[in-house]
C-alpha cells in the first residue's frame, strides 16, 4: 500500500503540538487521578488526547483513532483501514512526579500494518520519525542500533506493568535474571523512548510484558527502520496488539530469547 507523505507530516504535526501541551502542565502542579492503584491519569494526558482526536477528524474523517485515555476496552479487530494508535503520554508516571522521562507516541496501521511512526520528547527537542521502508530518523539524521554482539557488553531496559504488585516474580525475576548476565539493566518508565533508544543504538535491547499497543506502536516500527529486530518473547513473530515486545539490534536477539525461556521454564 502505498502512503501519501501527508501521512507522516500529519504524525510529526501531532507530536510536536502534543509536546508544547505537555510542556505547558510539566512541574506546574498538574492534576492527577488514579485509573488504577499505581496507574495515573493527569489533565494533560487528557488534553493531548482530545487535541490529537481534533485533528484527525478533522483531517481524515474516515481514519479510526485508538488512544488511551479513552479506550474503552472493546476487542481490537484487525483492520483493513488507517488507525492511528497514539499514547497522548509515555511515561505519565514520570510526568506526574515531575520526572522529565516522557513523550507522546503515534503511529498509523493500514490494513494491519505499522507504516509510519512519530514519537517526540519535548525535554530533549527530540524527534524520532520512520515509515515503512524508508529508514529511522533522530530530528532527520538517520539512526542505526547498536552493534554490541554479547549480552555480557549490553546495556538493556525494561519496564513493569501496572499489575507488577501482583506479578512481582514473574517480572523482578527476569530483570534479576538479565541483570547477573548484561552490562546494565535500566528502567526509564516510557516504553515507547526505550525503544526510540534502541533504534539510536544507545540500548541494546528491550523488552517487557503486558503492554498496550498504543506503547509499543511506533517504537517497534522505528527499530525495525533503525536495522533492528522485534519479536515477541517467544522470539515469534510480533503482534502490535498482544501486549509483549523484545526489541534489539538482532545480534543478541537470540541470547536474550533464551534468557527469557530460562525464566519462564523455572516459572513453571
Ligand atoms: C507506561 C510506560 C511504562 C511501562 C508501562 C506503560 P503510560 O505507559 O510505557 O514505561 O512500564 O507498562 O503502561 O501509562 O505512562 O502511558
Ligand atoms: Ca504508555
Ligand atoms: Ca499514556
Amino acid at each position: 500500500m502505498s502512503i501519501p507523505p501527508a501521512f507522516l507530516a500529519t504524525a510529526t504535526e501531532a507530536v510536536l503540538r502534543a509536546g508544547e501541551i505537555q510542556l505547558s502542565y510539566f512541574g506546574r502542579g498538574v492534576r492527577v487521578k488514579k485509573k488504577g492503584v499505581i496507574d495515573l491519569v493527569t489533565e494533560a494526558d487528557l488534553a493531548v488526547e482530545e487535541m490529537f482526536r481534533d485533528l484527525i477528524n478533522s483531517r481524515f474523517p474516515s481514519h479510526l483513532v485508538l488512544a488511551e485515555e479513552q479506550y474503552k476496552g472493546d476487542a481490537i479487530k484487525d483492520s483493513q483501514e488507517f488507525r492511528w494508535i497514539f499514547d497522548p503520554i509515555d511515561g505519565t508516571t514520570n510526568f506526574a512526579h515531575d520526572l522529565p522521562i516522557y513523550c507522546s507516541s503515534l503511529a498509523l496501521e493500514a490494513a494491519g500494518r505499522l507504516e509510519v511512526a512519530a514519537v517526540y520528547d519535548p525535554t530533549r527537542r527530540e524527534l524520532f520519525t520512520a515509515e515503512r521502508g524508508g529508514g529511522a530518523f533522530l530530528n532527520g539524521i538517520p539512526l542505526k542500533v547498536s552493534t554490541s554482539e554479547q549480552l555480557v557488553d549490553s546495556v538493556l531496559s525494561t519496564g513493569f506493568p501496572y499489575d507488577v504488585h501482583d506479578t512481582i516474580d514473574d517480572v523482578v525475576g527476569l530483570f534479576a535474571k538479565f541483570t547477573g548476565q548484561v552490562r546494565a539493566v535500566r528502567r526509564l518508565g516510557s516504553a515507547a523512548l526505550d525503544l526510540c533508544y534502541v533504534a539510536a543504538g544507545r540500548l541494546d535491547g528491550f523488552w517487557e510484558q503486558r503492554l498496550q499497543a498504543w506503547d509499543i506502536a511506533a517504537g517497534a516500527l522505528l527499530v525495525e527502520e533503525a536495522g533492528g529486530r522485534i519479536s515477541a518473547l517467544s522470539g515469534g513473530k510480533f503482534n502490535v496488539h498482544a501486549g509483549e515486545v523484545l526489541a534489539s539490534n538482532g545480534l543478541i536477539h537470540d541470547a536474550m530469547v533464551a534468557v527469557i525461556k530460562d525464566h519462564t521454564e523455572a516459572l513453571d
